[in-house]
């Protein structure tokens, strides 16, 4: 019989985080300073971050070590396991072989705390006693507040404010962290007020939510700021599940002919991913695979711009799919795939269509879910859904052509915060989004003119 399961023993784990960098296709564009257009050097994100995360976003090292007492706290949860999906593929009757790689046993339920909890590390090493996010979802506000407790920092988090009314519960993990949340847009910083005063019930945005946090960061000497997603040194974080994957593949006996994940700003799918792109791009035939939600169609339908990471234009500007900093995309469940942007590496190996992108409605995305949860047992995250149908769509193709594919689904959280989305499903009150061009072409206008060095 198969085996439902493959496990790593704690003393399997990868030790090192792998770093794509220097094995990119084309060089990665630097972030640029939007006063002077030109690169950033480490001093303009000083405020910010930490030095050594300053130097990991920069880095051209192959691989990074992973410090031991980051290490201890992963294995509160790592390694994650490795699923054959073999119910689902008995609902569907493919002959494709499916995978997925479970993130949701973390304390947090998803990808998240692999990385706020190094970058709660980092802080704590430099004496950094306060630290300011974002969160869409939910799911990295209740991680890093997670990491907060685990190494005694003190956490603000700006929760768009939509999912801060839609998920009551998240807050309440957050609290019980010890972590503080606010729904964004609010009324404590100058991005937030603004916004106010133009929309009183604005939903908020991811874009809107960051900037609060950074302006309270660069405001404050004893707070720096946590970015849960798009930035180089929180992609090489996640990194550390796609390591475990690799081994768990292979214990299988396994070669993948597809990756699937989904993409908001695209970590969880970076981290499962990257360590397989190298393989691809030396002639490994692998088709890898990026979803995300029609409602906010980054990869599929946005320019490959600079732009800023913010709503209020604070950040630096990165070269990425962008739907404009100004653009607040529509109150959709999977709260984590609301972002204007999507992180440079992936959007550079989208460029390079080293990596193919997707988009689905949400009514689709929960009927699939639906039938997972029905089949597997686990409830997804809506955000993991859009995996989910990318994956049910080839098996199903599978099914048509007989072939015996190898699929791994990237498994970035559990729904179990999310029932009120089930609800609207079950209840047939979910709305399906398609973004119309004038909106598109309407948001972008206000992305500024810039291209980089040459
Ligand atoms: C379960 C889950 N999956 C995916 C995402 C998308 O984020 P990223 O693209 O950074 O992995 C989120 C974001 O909150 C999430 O909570």
């Amino acid at each position: 019989m198969d085996d439902t399961k493959i496990f790593l023993s704690e003393s399997e784990m990868p030790q090192a985080w792998y770093n794509i960098n220097p094995d990119l296709p084309a060089p990665l564009m630097p972030p640029l300073n939007p006063g002077t257009g030109q690169p950033l050097g480490p001093e303009d994100l000083a405020p910010l971050f930490p030095m050594e995360l300053i130097k990991q976003e920069v880095s051209m090292e192959p691989w990074i070590e992973i410090p031991d007492d980051i290490m201890r706290i992963y294995k509160l949860w790592r390694p994650s396991p490795l699923h054959r999906a073999l119910a689902l593929e008995e609902e569907l009757g493919t002959p494709a072989r499916i995978y997925y790689k479970n993130e949701s046993l973390s304390p947090a339920g998803s990808h998240k705390p692999n990385t706020a909890v190094a970058q709660a590390y980092y802080n704590k090493q430099e004496g950094v006693g306060r630290i300011t996010t974002e969160t869409g979802a939910g799911q990295w506000g209740s991680a890093l507040s997670l990491a907060g407790a685990l190494f005694d920092i003190e956490i603000r988090v700006y929760m768009v404010r939509i999912s801060y009314d839609q998920k009551p519960y998240r807050r309440l993990l957050m609290q019980t962290w010890g972590g503080e949340c606010i729904p964004s847009p609010s009324d404590r910083t100058n991005a937030g007020r603004a916004i106010l005063a133009q929309d009183p019930d604005s939903p908020g945005s991811l874009g809107i939510a960051i900037s609060e946090a950074v302006e309270e960061a660069a405001g404050r000497e004893d707070t720096k700021y946590a970015l849960g997603s798009v930035l180089n040194h929180v992609l090489l974080h996640q990194t550390v599940n796609g390591l475990e994957l690799k081994k768990q593949l292979a214990i299988a006996g396994e070669k993948p002919d597809m990756l699937i994940g989904c993409v908001g700003g695209g970590s969880n799918f970076a981290g499962f991913c990257f360590p397989f792109v190298k393989d691809k791009l030396d002639g490994q035939d692998i088709d890898i695979i990026a979803t995300e939600p029609t409602a906010c169609p980054t990869l599929t339908r946005a320019p490959y711009r600079y732009d800023f990471g913010d709503n209020a234009q604070m950040t630096p500007l990165l070269k990425m799919h962008t739907l404009g900093h100004g653009f607040v995309p529509p109150p959709i469940h999977a709260g984590g795939l609301r972002y204007h942007g999507d992180a440079p590496l992936v959007s550079l190996l989208v460029s390079q269509k080293v990596i193919e992108p997707r988009a689905f409605h949400q009514n689709e995305v929960f009927e699939t879910a639906i039938t997972w949860a029905r089949s597997e047992g686990h409830v997804p995250a809506p955000e993991t859904a859009h995996a989910i149908k990318a994956a049910v769509d080839e098996a199903l193709k599978c099914k048509e052509t007989g072939e015996e594919k190898c699929i791994v689904i990237a498994y970035s959280g559990h729904g179990h915060f999310d029932l009120a989305a089930y609800d609207a499903y079950l209840t047939g009150s979910l709305t399906d989004y398609e973004l119309p061009q004038e909106m598109i072409d309407e948001a972008m206008k206000s992305v500024p003119e810039v291209s980089g060095p040459a």
